[in-house]
C-alpha cells in the first residue's frame, strides 16, 4: 500500500473520497460544479499581478451582492467568524459602548468576542425565534446612546431575518455605527447595505453564495472608516487589523498574509454565477423556493417556528412534530439518501429542524425532491 504522500504526489489518485451529499443544512450549501472547476486552476502567488486582478473582480462582485458603493469591500481570509472578529476587533476598544440585539446563538457569539475586546455591552433580548420591531429597536438605541450597535440580519440558529432600516436610522441619530452579521443572507436575500444604512457588514462564502467555506466578505462604510481612523488604541488583533489587510489587498500590495488564490478563484466564480443570473432574480428564486418549501412542509403537518414575514428564505426552521425523533430523521436522510440537514441547538435543541434551500438546490425540483425524502424519513423512523 502506498503512503499518503505518494498518492498525493502522483496527481493520479487522491487520498480523499468524500461521499456524495446533498447539502440541505444551514451551511455549507451545495457547491456549484463550476466553482470546483475554478478551484482546480493552478495556484498563483499571493503577490502575483493575476491574484490582484482576481481580487479586484471579487471586490466588484461583492459590492454588488452587498448592495453597496463602499470602496472598502474585501474578503477576509477566514470563515464567517473571522469576519465577525474583524468587525469587532476594529470597531470595539476598551470601554466602547456596544448595544447588542440578542435573540439567538450568533448574537451571543458577537457579545462573547466584544467582551474580549473590552466592550461595555448593553443588551436587548428576545426569545430565540422572535425579531425586534422598528419601535423597540429605535427606543433601545435612543435610550442607551451607544457608540456601536450590532445585530444579526439572518440568525441561523432560529431562522429569523431582522429588518434594519429603522435600527440603523436610530443608530445614526446618536452617532453610532452599525455592525450587521449577514453570514446567512448574502447572495440569497436582499442585504441592501447602503439602502439600510449598515456601516459594517460581514458574511461567508458557504451559504447564500454556495462556494466552499474559507473567506469572509466584509464591507465598511465611509462613516465607519472615519471611526477607524479615530481609534485611540491599536487593534489587539494583528491578523484582522483592517488597515493592514486593506493595505495588502487594495493599496501597496505588500505582503500581509498568504491569501489563498484557490479560495479567491472560488469566490470569483460564485460571484460570476450571481452576476449571470442577476442578483434580483437569484433572490426571487430563493424566495419562491422558500414559499414552496413552507406550503409543502405545512402539508406534511409541520409548523414553522418563525412568524410569516420574519423568516429567512434560504434557511427554514419547522418545529419538530410531537413524537418525531429528529436525530433519527437526520440519520435516516444522511444514510439512505446522502441528505444533510441540521437540528436546533441551545433552547431550540430537539424543537426545530434547520433546513437550508440555497444555491443550486433552490428550485422547484430541489424543494420537491427534499420534501419527498423528508416525508419518507419521518414515516420510516416513526
Ligand atoms: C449568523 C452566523 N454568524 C456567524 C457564523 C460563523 O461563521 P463560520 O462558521 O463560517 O465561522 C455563522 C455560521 O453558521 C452564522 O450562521
Amino acid at each position: 500500500m502506498s503512503s499518503i504522500s505518494e498518492t498525493l504526489v502522483t496527481g493520479v489518485k487522491t487520498s480523499v473520497h468524500p461521499p456524495k451529499r446533498l447539502l440541505y443544512g444551514p451551511g455549507p450549501s451545495q457547491v456549484y460544479p463550476r466553482i470546483y472547476q475554478a478551484m482546480a486552476q493552478p495556484v498563483v502567488g499571493h503577490l502575483d499581478p493575476y491574484f490582484f486582478q482576481v481580487s479586484q473582480g471579487v471586490q466588484k462582485g461583492l459590492r454588488a451582492v452587498f448592495g453597496t458603493e463602499n470602496e472598502l469591500t474585501i474578503p477576509i481570509s477566514a470563515t464567517g467568524s473571522g469576519g465577525m472578529e474583524t468587525a469587532i476587533s476594529n470597531f470595539i476598544e476598551s470601554g466602547t459602548k456596544l448595544a447588542l440585539f440578542v435573540s439567538g446563538f450568533f448574537a451571543e457569539r458577537i457579545g462573547e468576542m466584544a467582551k474580549r475586546h473590552g466592550a461595555e455591552i448593553v443588551r436587548l433580548e428576545k426569545p430565540w425565534g422572535e425579531s425586534f420591531s422598528d419601535e423597540e429597536a429605535a427606543e433601545f438605541i435612543r435610550r442607551e446612546r451607544p457608540q456601536v450597535v450590532a445585530f444579526v440580519q439572518a440568525e441561523t440558529s432560529t431562522g429569523v431575518f431582522q429588518q434594519s432600516k429603522a435600527l440603523c436610522d436610530a443608530a445614526h441619530e446618536v452617532d453610532a455605527i452599525v455592525i450587521a452579521d449577514c453570514v446567512t443572507s448574502l447572495g440569497a436575500m436582499p442585504v441592501d447595505v447602503d439602502a439600510n444604512g449598515i456601516d459594517v457588514a460581514y458574511s461567508c462564502t458557504q451559504k447564500g453564495l454556495s462556494a466552499p467555506p474559507g473567506l469572509s466578505p466584509i464591507t465598511i462604510s465611509p462613516r465607519a472608516q472615519v471611526r477607524l481612523k479615530e481609534r485611540k488604541s491599536t487593534n489587539r488583533s494583528w491578523y484582522f487589523d483592517l488597515a493592514l489587510i486593506q493595505d495588502y489587498l487594495t493599496v501597496s500590495h505588500r505582503y500581509h498574509h498568504t491569501a489563498s488564490a484557490t479560495l479567491f478563484y472560488a469566490l470569483h466564480e460564485a460571484l460570476a454565477i450571481v452576476e449571470e443570473e442577476g442578483l434580483a432574480l437569484r433572490q426571487q428564486r430563493h424566495q419562491k423556493a422558500h414559499v414552496r418549501f413552507v406550503s409543502g412542509i405545512e402539508r406534511l403537518g409541520l409548523v414553522m417556528h418563525v412568524a410569516e414575514g420574519h423568516r429567512i428564505w434560504n434557511l427554514n426552521t419547522p418545529r419538530i412534530p410531537e413524537g418525531v425523533n429528529d436525530a433519527k430523521v437526520r440519520a435516516y436522510l444522511l444514510e439512505k439518501h446522502g441528505i444533510e440537514i441540521a437540528g436546533g441547538f441551545g433552547p431550540l435543541a430537539g424543537k426545530i429542524f434547520r433546513i437550508g434551500v440555497m444555491g443550486p438546490l433552490a428550485t422547484d425540483e430541489g424543494v420537491d425532491r427534499f420534501l419527498a425524502k423528508f416525508d419518507e424519513a419521518m414515516k420510516e423512523t416513526a
